[in-house]
């Protein structure tokens, strides 16, 4: 199938043209290249030892998009092009409404002229808020998020709820991602991030190649086996599958929600001490308050995904960091190195 893959050249989307490619579809990218590097794409091209066509633009210049349409038969879009700094929405909402919902607007309308009618979106385990229970299934309750990216995630499910109820000729489906970690195997590609990481993962990967201090650990506090935070921590390459799964195994119109986690948490301190191990040394840490707007624990129920995809995470913490490990010593400064 050719699959438009908006945001292609980012840290989840360039894992995904990697499957998607290794898997015989064909993949157009889209992406602007404001998170991310030209390069990323020349490292997928090595690995896959295939052509990625590439569109550099935004996905809000409906001009381009509609020329991707008119130039491609496009069967499936694979939607990741979007903001994702959690702190930075707050301080600019506006920018975050009109990259997300305004980008997933524009693209939806075009996709809709050109009468392709099967999308997969990268929502996130943050839609959910607060949990309702623990371990997190598709039924649990959402919204309440309590940041501009989170309530874009929560409007962008929504519109797309939307436009299956206007036409049900389409296919949606509405992807939770919990936290992504770790790298291609071959640690030609991986996460980027710039300036300093606001994730634990690449924050103590930077610190463990001795480009930061030390780790902070944001609370010992919460009602947790050690007080620290607890997180699913999925490996990019298993996600990257997961959106292979879903356009394979999505034939029929409809809305589908799936977690992709490992159904396994993972605390703060737990991560720290699986990076030592991968890395092969001590790593410093200071426990710090809590940070703003962040809850206790959040892993996921994934039976769904395993039953009506046959998807489910294969890797385990240890190949996620030393996975990371891996493209961090390769890459000391990322795709400038
Ligand atoms: P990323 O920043 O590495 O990738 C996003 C890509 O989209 C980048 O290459 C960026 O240049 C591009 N982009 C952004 N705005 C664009 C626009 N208007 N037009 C064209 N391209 C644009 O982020 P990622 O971690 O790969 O995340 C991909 C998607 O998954 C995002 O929608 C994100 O919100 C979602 N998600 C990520 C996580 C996570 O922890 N990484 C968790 C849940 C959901
Ligand atoms: N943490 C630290 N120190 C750090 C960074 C994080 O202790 O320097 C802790 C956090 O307090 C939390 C855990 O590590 O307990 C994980 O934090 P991350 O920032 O790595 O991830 P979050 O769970 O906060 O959020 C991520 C993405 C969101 C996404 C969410 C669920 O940033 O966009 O996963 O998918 F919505």
């Amino acid at each position: 199938m050719k699959v438009l893959v908006t945001g292609g050249a980012g840290y989840i989307g360039s894992h995904t043209v990697v499957e998607l490619q290794q898997a015989g579809h064909e993949a157009v990218v889209l992406d602007n290249f404001s998170n991310s590097s030209p390069v990323c794409l020349q490292r997928v091209e090595q690995i896959t030892g295939k052509r990625v066509t590439l569109f550099k633009g935004d996905v809000r210049d409906a001009c381009l998009v509609n020329e991707i349409f008119a130039r491609h038969k496009i069967d499936w879009v694979i939607h990741f092009a979007g903001l994702k700094a959690v702190g930075e929405s707050v301080e600019k909402p506006l920018e975050y409404y009109d990259n997300n919902v305004g980008g997933t607007l524009k693209l939806l309308q075009v996709m809709k002229a050109h009468n392709c009618k099967k999308i997969v979106f990268s929502s996130s385990a943050t839609v959910y808020g607060e949990p309702e229970r623990l371990p997190i299934d598709e039924r649990c309750r959402v919204g309440g998020t309590t940041n501009p990216y989170g309530t874009s995630k929560y409007m962008q499910e929504l519109i797309l709820r939307d436009v299956y109820r206007a036409d049900n000729e389409w296919t949606v489906a509405l992807l939770r991602y919990f936290n992504p970690v770790g790298a291609h195997p071959s640690g030609l590609i991986g996460e980027d991030p710039a300036g300093i990481p606001n994730n634990l993962a690449p924050f103590v990967a930077k610190v463990a190649i001795g480009q930061l201090s030390e780790i902070g650990v944001f609370g010992n506090d919460y009602e947790t086996p050690d007080g620290t935070g607890v997180r699913d921590y999925i490996h990019v390459v298993d996600l990257a599958k997961g959106h292979i799964a879903a356009i394979d195994k999505l034939t029929e119109s409809g809305v589908y929600v799936y977690n992709l986690g490992t159904g396994k948490g993972y605390s703060v301190l737990e991560v720290i001490r699986a990076f030592e191990k991968a890395c092969g040394h001590k790593l410093p840490y200071t426990i710090k308050p809590r940070r703003a707007g962040d809850i206790a624990a959040c892993y996921a129920d994934c039976d769904k995904a395993k039953r009506e995809l046959g998807w489910q995470a294969t890797l385990g913490i240890d190949e996620m960091c030393a996975s990371l490990w891996n493209w961090q010593t390769k890459n000391p400064k990322g795709y400038n190195s």
